[in-house]
């Protein structure tokens, strides 16, 4: 596929696993966006196929230096995540929200582009519940009371989508993604962001990087439930919603699979052979998201979209790459030392 792309968040954990995706499949050429917010540069591969523009996407200097030379965009960018946006809501519209906003009118009038996707996230349309759920489709509501200024920046991100493609005819497409785990997710990635969450950043990598140090894996509601893609899959789902996705639509790309944050962190435990202890701690206050998980029924339809990796096989892999780049994440890690509680 000799195509040409513009990927803005690219040196982040989804956006590295694209990036190397994108070029064993013969990218002509990859123009990566990125401010290394919460990134790291050696994050993204070496090839002389891939330029780097340093910078926020809302600074204008760097919208000049994009012009209508891209197939594909791929819109990653985002101020990560809940808690940090609930700290500090301000920078979250700048990274989160505003950053959608310039891109789309910077790009309206590119002739070239054949798609953007824009990567949205399944949480802001789950039914807040602790009952059993039920699939969440992509028509689902959006409830008018989200828990964080990310998850109302994610749907703001799709309302302007909905509206440039309306008005301007920008062939906008919506993945709307469950919980990432895999390879590349760096511990303490960028900048620091206010709270510990800038190094503990999502429950999968946390989980394995105190499994595989001995630390106590800290379950804060046992029932929870959530629907873990492997990062290899939501590429794939990206790149199919680049191809293939219908103009204007929204596509959830999940497992289908709900999976309690107690099974994880048991799993994880296990195929880690690890003798740290998985302690049960209390509910998350701000977090109203219980029970969840994807419907899978619409991309497998329209994208033949199936996320193929099973849980523990993913695991392992993630397990082994934390075990490879330990000395990586440990760097990251130690720059926040000063902020974080003892
Ligand atoms: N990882 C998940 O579980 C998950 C779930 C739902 C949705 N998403 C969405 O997927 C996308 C990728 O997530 P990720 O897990 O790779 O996060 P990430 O933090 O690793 O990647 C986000 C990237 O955006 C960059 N960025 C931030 N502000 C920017 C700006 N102003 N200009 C340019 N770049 C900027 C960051 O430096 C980082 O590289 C995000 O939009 C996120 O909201 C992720």
């Amino acid at each position: 596929m000799s195509h040409t792309y513009l990927i803005i968040g690219g040196a982040g954990f989804v956006g590295s696993n694209l990036v190397r995706r994108l070029l064993a499949d013969g990218a002509a050429q990859i123009t990566v966006v990125d401010n290394l917010l919460s990134a790291e540069r050696d994050n993204l591969p070496e090839s002389p196929l891939i330029e780097f523009i340093e910078g926020s996407i809302t600074d204008d200097r760097v919208l000049a230096r994009l012009d209508d030379r891209f197939d594909y965009v791929f819109h990653l960018a985002t101020y990560h995540g809940n808690q940090s946006s609930m700290h500090d809501p301000l920078a979250d519209h700048e990274n989160n929200t505003l950053t959608t906003l310039k891109l789309l009118e910077r790009i309206k009038g590119f002739g070239r582009i054949r798609k953007v996707v824009y990567s949205s996230a399944g949480c802001t349309v789950a039914e807040k519940t602790f009952d059993d759920a039920e699939a969440t489709t992509e028509d689902a509501p959006v409830s008018l009371y989200l828990d964080s200024p990310y998850q109302i920046s994610k749907i703001i991100g799709e309302l302007y989508g909905n509206y440039y493609f309306q008005r301007h005819g920008v062939p906008f497409v919506k993945a709307r993604f469950q919980n990432v785990y895999g390879p590349g997710e760096v511990l303490g990635a960028g900048r620091w962001r206010g709270t510990p969450a800038t190094v503990w950043r999502n429950v999968a990598p946390t989980f394995i990087y105190r499994a595989l140090t001995g630390l106590p894996l800290l379950v804060e509601n046992e029932e929870a439930t959530r629907d873990f893609i492997y990062v290899d899959d939501i590429v794939d789902g990206l790149v199919r919603c680049a191809m293939q996705g219908t103009l204007g639509e929204v596509y959830n790309l999940a497992s289908g699979r709900e999976t309690t944050i107690l099974e994880l962190a048991q799993a994880i435990v296990r195929l880690s052979h690890s003798d740290s202890k998985v302690q049960l701690g209390e509910k998350r206050k701000w977090d109203h998201s219980g029970k969840r998980y994807g419907s899978t029924a619409k991309a497998q339809r329209e994208l033949a979209f199936i996320a193929n990796t099973q849980l523990e096989d993913g695991l392992r892999n993630t397990i082994d790459w934390q075990r490879a780049n330990r000395t990586r994440i440990e760097a990251c890690i130690q720059r926040h030392k000063e902020h974080m509680p003892s």
